[in-house]
C-alpha cells in the first residue's frame, strides 16, 4: 500500500511570509525537496505580485536552468498553481508540464482570494482546464474553504459537491479539498467523504489538503486515508497558509504525514531523516519555528 505526497512547501508554505525569501533559497528548497524522493512538489504560483508579493519571482524560479531540468524529467510531478490566462501562458512558456487551478466553495473567500463570485470560478478554471489540456499540460483543481469560509462561516456539503464535480467535468486528473481554514476534524472529514462518494464523486480522484490551525490536520489524514483517499497535499516544516484566510496556520508538516504512514506500514517513497533536515534547514534559514512534530522529535535525537 502506498499514497503519493505532493509536497507544496514551495508555494502554500512560502506564499504568506512577509519578509522577502531569497530566490536562491527557493531553489535550493526545491532542490532539497526532491533529494528526499519526493515525485510531485509544487513549485510556485503564477499570480498577480500584487496578491501575492512573495512569489513575484516565479519567473526566475521557473526560468533557472536546474529546475528546468527537473521539468523535463518525465518522473516528476511539479504543478504550478495559476489563476487565469495570463498565468498559463507564463507557465507554458517557462516549460511548465502540469498547472493547478483554484476555486473555492465558498463567496467570501472566493472573493478576496481570486476577486470574483463561485460561479465565475467554476467558469474560469473551466475555460482554463481546457486550455492547458489542448497544450498537452495536465490539470490539478483545488476546492478550498471545503468544511468553513473565514467570511460566511460553514460552507454546505452541496456547495463543496458542485465544484468538485465542476473541476473534475472540466478534465482535472484529480481534486485536492482544501480546508483553508484547518478548521475541521475527522468527524467532518468523513461526513463530506461519504457525501461527494454517495453523490457519485470517484474517491480515487480526490486528494486531501488540511492546514493545521486546531492541530487536527494529521487525524484527518488519517480519517480521509481510511476513507479511500491516497493523495495528500503537505509542506515541510508545517509552513504555509493564505494571506486571505486570516488566521488560518500552516499545512499539515511533510514530516507527520510520512512519520505517520511509515509507521503504519504505508510507502510514501520519501527519505524521512532526509526530509527532516530539509525541514529544520528551511525553517532555520525563514527564522521560522519548525511546526512539524515529528521533524523536531527527530532532529533532537
Ligand atoms: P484582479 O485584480 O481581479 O485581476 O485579480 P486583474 O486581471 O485586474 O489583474 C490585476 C493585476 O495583476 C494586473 O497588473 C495584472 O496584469 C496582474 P496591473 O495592471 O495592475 O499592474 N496579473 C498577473 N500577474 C502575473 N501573473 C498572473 C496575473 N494575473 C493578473 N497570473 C487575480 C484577480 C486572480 C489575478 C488575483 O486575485 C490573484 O492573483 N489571486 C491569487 C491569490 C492567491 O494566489 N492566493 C493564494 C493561493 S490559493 C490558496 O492558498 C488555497 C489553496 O492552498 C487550497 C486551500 O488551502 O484551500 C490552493
Ligand atoms: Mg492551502
Amino acid at each position: 500500500m502506498a499514497v503519493r505526497i505532493v509536497e507544496v512547501g514551495p508555494r502554500d508554505g512560502l506564499q504568506n511570509i512577509r519578509d522577502t525569501i531569497p530566490t536562491s533559497t527557493k531553489l535550493e528548497l526545491i532542490q532539497r525537496l526532491h533529494q528526499t524522493g519526493l515525485q510531485t512538489i509544487e513549485l510556485t504560483s503564477v499570480v498577480s505580485p500584487k496578491a501575492i508579493p512573495q512569489l513575484a519571482d516565479c519567473r526566475e524560479v521557473l526560468g533557472n536552468p536546474d529546475i528546468k531540468a527537473l521539468l523535463e524529467n518525465p518522473q516528476l510531478r511539479l504543478p504550478v498553481l495559476v489563476p487565469n490566462v495570463k498565468g498559463l501562458e507564463i507557465a507554458k512558456q517557462l516549460g511548465v508540464r502540469e498547472i493547478a487551478v483554484f476555486i473555492s466553495a465558498t463567496e467570501g473567500f472566493s472573493k478576496a482570494n481570486i476577486n470574483c463570485t463561485v460561479e465565475q470560478g467554476i467558469e474560469r478554471s473551466t475555460q482554463l482546464a481546457s486550455l492547458a489540456i489542448a497544450s498537452d499540460i495536465l490539470v490539478r483543481g483545488y476546492v478550498s474553504c471545503i468544511f468553513a469560509d473565514p467570511f460566511d462561516g460553514s460552507t454546505p456539503l452541496p456547495a463543496v459537491l458542485r465544484c468538485v464535480r465542476s473541476l473534475l467535468d472540466a478534465g482535472c486528473y484529480e481534486v485536492s479539498l482544501g480546508d483553508t481554514l484547518g478548521i475541521g476534524s475527522p468527524a467532518n472529514v468523513r461526513e463530506l467523504l461519504n457525501y461527494l462518494i454517495t453523490n457519485g464523486i470517484p474517491v480515487e480522484r480526490l486528494a486531501g489538503h488540511f492546514h493545521d490551525t486546531y492541530g487536527q490536520a494529521a487525524a484527518n489524514a488519517w480519517e480521509a486515508f481510511n476513507n479511500g483517499i491516497t493523495v495528500f497535499d503537505s509542506s515541510v516544516g508545517g509552513l504555509g497558509g493564505c494571506p486571505f484566510a486570516p488566521g488560518a496556520k500552516g499545512n499539515v508538516a511533510s514530516e507527520d504525514l510520512v512519520y505517520m504512514f511509515h509507521n503504519a506500514g504505508i510507502l510514501t517513497g520519501v527519505d524521512l531523516s532526509k526530509l527532516v533536515e530539509t525541514g529544520n534547514w528551511v525553517c532555520k534559514k525563514l527564522g521560522k519555528s519548525n511546526s512539524s512534530r515529528a521533524g523536531t522529535a527527530l532532529m533532537t535525537k
